[in-house]
Formats: structure tokens, sequence, C-alpha cells
């Protein structure tokens, strides 16, 4: 387990208030307002939740008990009944939101596309049917492998309305990455498109499917729907694959949606973890949607005249909260761009902030380092001056980025919330209050009401203030993970048994180093375990680890993150050759993309070096803070007397 770094950050004292202005329009005004409601929530977060779960969401039928806590497996609302694709489309076109753009796309070479909830609506129900006349029925799982197109959030609410598990599977991932996945949810169906634009250029993503499905690779898989994006020509096997249009062109509109128990499954969602496999993350229906509802609505502090744009992938969490279910669920506008900046339109997202009036903007600090770069004149050639509220998620962001982003893009009067949650979180767990609290550059805050986060020692002891510790959180919450997918065991293990339990009591660990200030401030410091992050990409080492093993000249692969200004980190590989392989440059692009091919471009290694050992216990384990400091370059810190042979540190600085 790797030691919290706080050095870094220990020194940033700046506090940004938000104007009198943002704060008076705010649910929430003051510093005052958030401890009043934490202090609340805290003191009984059940009665808490179960009064927003009243107030908020429609239920056919009431829950019996808010909570069911047999630690570590809880369940929320128990026996109440209730359907997320409902609360995000069908109780809105009652209201005068039915002819409110629910979705705004954007594709990435300029055609547009807006859905009204009462079109979404009716595109959902279609879907839906075409699902039921291929054969799916409530508890079925569907695999969704789709570009960024509107088809990918109506795939998913389709989904919920029925009661099918969804599993989407990130399109940058590898046919062999899906295939796993596939094999692992047991999908029947499987929804995808000809292909994908990306980067001006096309990304197949139907002869992926293909490839994943040869010789019965997944024989789960019955049926294959297809969405017409790019026009390629594709191969579709009769009685197996689907057009979308086709197929919706006959459905019926007509859908109710099906009655589902809060507990039910809602999707499974694969993320990266410790060992090779990564882990099917389950989330459940009604606690999830209550969750990413009242999350999206007090950080975002929503409202009904606001464009909102999360530039995410909605094969990330971060899609599934913040750009389908939350914001529908309020019945916001939410924006889907298609594009990424890319040398032909380096300013595409300003064009797009200025094009559609977006008020809120949510991205990733490895997007914002990329912006910084790329200058200041891309942003202040465009009209930005709708903004009003900016994000940030999935890696800590160094103060310089926050301050740009601030300045520049912010125009010095947007407040910042720096959202830290996770996949297995569902929703934000810490993030400022936007009217409430003062934000300080690379600290996430506060928790959210009814979150009770903390930092311990590997004891579950509190650790003082401004100490480096393990980030965990003190009482479920509605949208916690409720297990790994087939894997009870592992989600005991990983999640609630690494601080061992005291007196009955569970902390979840989140596989985070933190620090708290004297403020109460958080402030986190990045994994601690064997995950990295690669521009806000999680990757397990051990997975492309195992993807570098599979190549028949590698013997031996130890992967570890090594800082990179762009990316924050990157994927750096030692290697040692089998007998007779010789190293060479060739060979390392050769294993580059066979990485690639393994997982997905997203995780292909920056850097190879050939080794002739790697360092190692006298019990054999891999002494991976060497390499992570041999990686970068620095001095081996540490005791080396552990190791079984002194002269493998020599010949790897060597090898550099
Ligand atoms: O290390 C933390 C980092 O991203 C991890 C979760 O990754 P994933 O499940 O892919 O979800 C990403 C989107 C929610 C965390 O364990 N992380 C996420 N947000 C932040 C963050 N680290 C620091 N600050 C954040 N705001």
């Amino acid at each position: 387990m790797a030691e919290p770094n706080i050095e870094s950050i220990l020194n940033e004292k700046r506090l940004f208030a938000p104007s009198p202005e943002f704060a008076q329009q705010s649910r929430f005004k003051s510093s005052e307002d958030y401890e009043a409601l934490y202090q609340q929530a805290a003191a009984d977060p059940a009665a808490f939740w179960a009064e927003l779960a009243e107030k908020e969401l429609h239920w056919f039928k009431k829950w019996d008990t808010v909570l069911d806590w047999q630690p570590p497996f809880a369940k929320w609302f128990v026996g109440g009944k209730t359907n997320i694709s409902y609360n995000c489309l069908d109780r809105h076109l009652t209201t005068w939101r039915r002819n409110k753009a629910a979705l705004i796309w954007e594709g990435e070479s300029g055609e547009s596309r807006t859905l009204t909830y009462a079109q979404l609506h009716r595109e959902v129900c279609q879907i839906a049917n075409v699902l039921k006349n291929l054969g799916v029925k409530k508890g079925d799982r569907v695999g969704i492998y789709m570009p960024m197109v509107p088809e990918a959030a109506i795939a998913m609410l389709a989904c919920a309305r029925i009661g099918a598990p969804h599993t989407v599977i990130f399109g940058g991932f590898s046919a062999e990455a899906l295939k796993d996945r596939l094999l692992d949810a047991e999908a029947k169906v499987v929804i995808t498109a000809d292909g994908g634009f990306r980067k001006d250029k096309v990304v197949p993503l139907k002869p992926a499917v293909d490839q994943a499905l040869a010789n019965n690779g997944v024989p789960s898989v019955e049926n294959v729907l297809v969405v017409q994006r790019t026009k390629e020509d594709v191969l579709m096997e009769p009685g197996r694959d689907h057009w979308w249009h086709e197929r919706q062109a006959e459905a019926s509109a007509d859908c109710p949606a099906e009655e589902m128990d809060s507990e039910d499954m809602l999707f499974i969602l694969y993320t990266s973890g410790t060992t090779g496999k990564p882990k099917g993350v389950v989330h459940t229906t009604g606690g999830y949607n209550l969750y990413t509802h009242i999350t999206f609505q007090w950080t975002f502090d929503i409202k009904d005249t606001d464009v909102y744009w999360c530039t995410a992938d909605v094969g990330w969490i971060t899609g599934h909260s913040y750009i389908v279910y939350g914001p529908l669920s309020n019945g916001a506008t939410s924006l889907m761009y298609e594009g990424v900046p890319r040398p032909s339109n380096p300013g595409c997202f300003w064009d797009v902030v200025q094009k559609y009036g977006v008020n809120i903007f949510y991205t990733a600090p490895t997007a914002i380092r990329a912006f910084i770069k790329m200058g200041e004149e891309l942003p202040n050639a465009r009209d930005l001056s709708s903004l009003r509220l900016l994000g940030t998620v999935g890696e800590p962001i160094n103060p310089e980025a926050w301050m740009w982003y601030h300045r520049v893009i912010g125009g010095g009067r947007c407040p910042i919330v720096d959202t830290w949650w996770q996949t297995e979180t569902g929703g934000f767990m810490i993030t400022p209050l936007p009217g409430a609290i003062s934000t300080k550059p690379g600290s996430a805050t506060r928790p959210f009401p009814g979150i009770l986060a903390d930092v311990v020692d590997l004891e579950g002891n509190p650790v003082a203030d401004n100490e480096g510790g393990y980030l965990v959180v003190k009482h479920p919450w509605p949208s916690m993970m409720r297990t790994v997918y087939g894997n009870d065991e592992r989600y005991r293990r990983t999640y609630w048994e690494h601080i061992p339990p005291k007196d009955g009591q569970y902390v979840y660990f989140a596989g985070d180093g933190a620090r708290r200030d004297e403020d109460g401030y958080f402030w986190v410091m990045g994994r601690v375990d064997d995950v990295i992050n690669v521009s806000g990409h999680r990757l397990g080492t051990m997975e492309i680890e195992s993807a570098l093993v599979s190549h028949p000249a590698v013997a031996e692969a130890a992967v570890v993150g090594r800082k990179d200004d762009l990316k924050g980190e990157d994927v750096f590989a030692f290697v040692t050759l089998e007998g007779n392989c010789k190293p060479s440059d060739e060979l390392k692009e050769e294993l580059k993309r066979h990485v690639v091919k393994e997982i997905g471009a997203i995780a292909r290694p920056g850097e190879i070096r050939f080794a002739d050992a790697l360092p190692k216990t006298r019990s054999g384990k891999i002494i991976r803070r060497f390499l992570r400091n041999l990686a970068s370059g620095e001095e081996v810190a540490g005791d080396a007397s552990t190791m079984e042979d002194q002269s493998v540190l020599e010949k790897l600085r060597e090898g550099a």
C-alpha cells in the first residue's frame, strides 16, 4: 500500500467565496445553511433520505423500511416500487417541461439534435418495446457499446423502463475487453452502432462486437441492435443483427414503465481494481435515483432555465449519473457532445458553450490542463459569459489548473465544484454546495449532507488535522454500490474489511489517500492501491500486466504510474522477456499495440522499459515502490535490504 503524499498541496491557503449575487440566488446561501443541513442529516441519515425520497421522487408504492443495513450489505427503501425511467421522463410530461429540451446533442461534424421530454419519452418507449420484441425480460442484462449519440441515453432509459439492467461498455474499449465484460454480465442483447466519430476518424464499433461474439464467444448474446451513425458498411448477421431504425419504426410508442423494486438491479458498470479482472459494480434502482437526483440538484444548484453540459462519456459513471439520470430526473436540459478538442478544431468546446449558451460546465482536470496548453486565445475568442458554474471530476486538480479554469473559463465569477466520488459511490461524496461553501484550489471541500466521511489510519483511527490518511465513509448512503456482480466476497474484502471493522462498525474504504485541514476541508491525494489514473481514466496496473504477459515474448511485467503533466499519470511498464527474445524498439511498439488490442487505447503504455529482472522481496513479491521511483527518475526511497538480489536495481537504473 502506498503512503499518501501530502507535500504538494499543504501550502495552498487561497480561499474563494461565492459572490453575493451567486449565493443570494442559491438553494443554500451560507456556510451556516450547510452546517445546519449537515448536522441534521448526520444525526439521522435514514430520516434525512426518507424525507427527500418522499418529496423528490415518484413511487408506485411507498417503502416499508428506509434502510436495512446488514454490514456490508445495504438495502434502501425496502418494499418501495418505483422506476427511474418514469422519474426521468413520464412525470415531466404532465408539467410544462413536456416540451422542454431534455437532451441537446451536438455531433462532431456539426450536426445537432434536440429531444424534448415528450420526444425522448416516445423514443425510449419504442426502444423498450423493441427490446421486449427481442425477448428481453425483466432481469436480463443488456450490453451497450455506443458512441456519444442520443441513442446511448435512449438505450439506457429503455432498459431501465423494462427492468433490464444495462451494462455500458465504453466505446474506446477493445473487442477483447468488450467480450470479457459481456461474458461476466451474461448479456442477452448488445446495443451498438456501426461506428462513431472521434477526432475526425471513424471508430468501428460493430466490427468489434462481431469479433467479441465470433465463434460463439459470448454464448448468452442472442441479438444485436445496431444504430446507424457512420453509414460505413458493416456485416449484419441474419437473425442476430437488427437495425435500430428499422425496428424502431415498427415498434409501438406505448410502453408503461415496469414497477421496479427499489432494490432491483439498475445497472452493472465495470471498473478497474487491484486484481486483473475488472469488477462489475452493481447499482440498484431507488437509492441510486434519489442520490443522483439530489446531488445533481444541490451541487449544480440547477435552475429550470439552465443549459448544463457534462463532457464525460456515457460509458463512465459520470455519464450515467450526471449526463443521463441525475439531470433528467430533475427535468433539466442536459447537453451531450460527441466531439473532443482535436487539431482540426481545438476550440470546439468553447464553440459549443457559445452556441447553446451553456450555464454549467463540468469536465476533468486532464482536459483543463490540455486547454491551458492550447492557450487562452481559444476561449478568449468566444463568448463564455453564459457560464455561471464550473465543475471538475476524475482526479485531483492541481491548484494552477484550478486557478486557470477559474480565471480564463469562469471569468473569475463562477464558483468551481470539485466533486470527489467513484463508480462505486454512484454520486458525489465530497463537493462544495456552491452558494454555501467557499472553495480552496485543489480541495473537494466538505462532504455532501448525509455522508459521514473521515480520514483514518489503517486501524481505522481518525488521524489529526493535516495528517495524511485513508479516505473512508462511516455510514451507508443510498447510491452506494450493492456488491461486485456475482462476487459478494470480493465486495466485502475490497471495500469493507480493508480497514478492520471495530465493534461491528464497518467503514467503506475508498482506496484514496486524503488529508483534512483545520477547516474540515478534504484534500484527496489519489489512489493508494494498484489503480492508476490516466487522463481521468481508471486503470488497474494488474490488468495491464496481464495484457502484457499474454504476449508470447513477455515473461514478466510490472506496471506503475508515472507522473505526467498532461495526463496526471501515465502507464510505465517494466518487462522481462522470454529466453530467446531480444529487446528492440520494434518489440516495444508491438507490445504497446498488444495492450491496445487487449484493453483499448486508454491503456497504451507511455513507456516500456526492458529489464533482466524485477526487484522482488525474498518471498517473491515485486517491490512496486522502487519501480515507481525508477519510473519517475527519482532516487529509490526506502530500505532495499529486503530485496532478494541487490544488483537488480542497479541494472534497472542503467536501463534508463
Ligand atoms: O482516485 C479518485 C479519483 O477517481 C477515482 C474514481 O474513479 P472512477 O470510479 O473511474 O470515477 C471517476 C468519476 C467519479 C477516485 O477513487 N477522483 C475522482 N474524482 C476526484 C478524484 N480524485 C480527486 N479529486 C476528485 N474530485
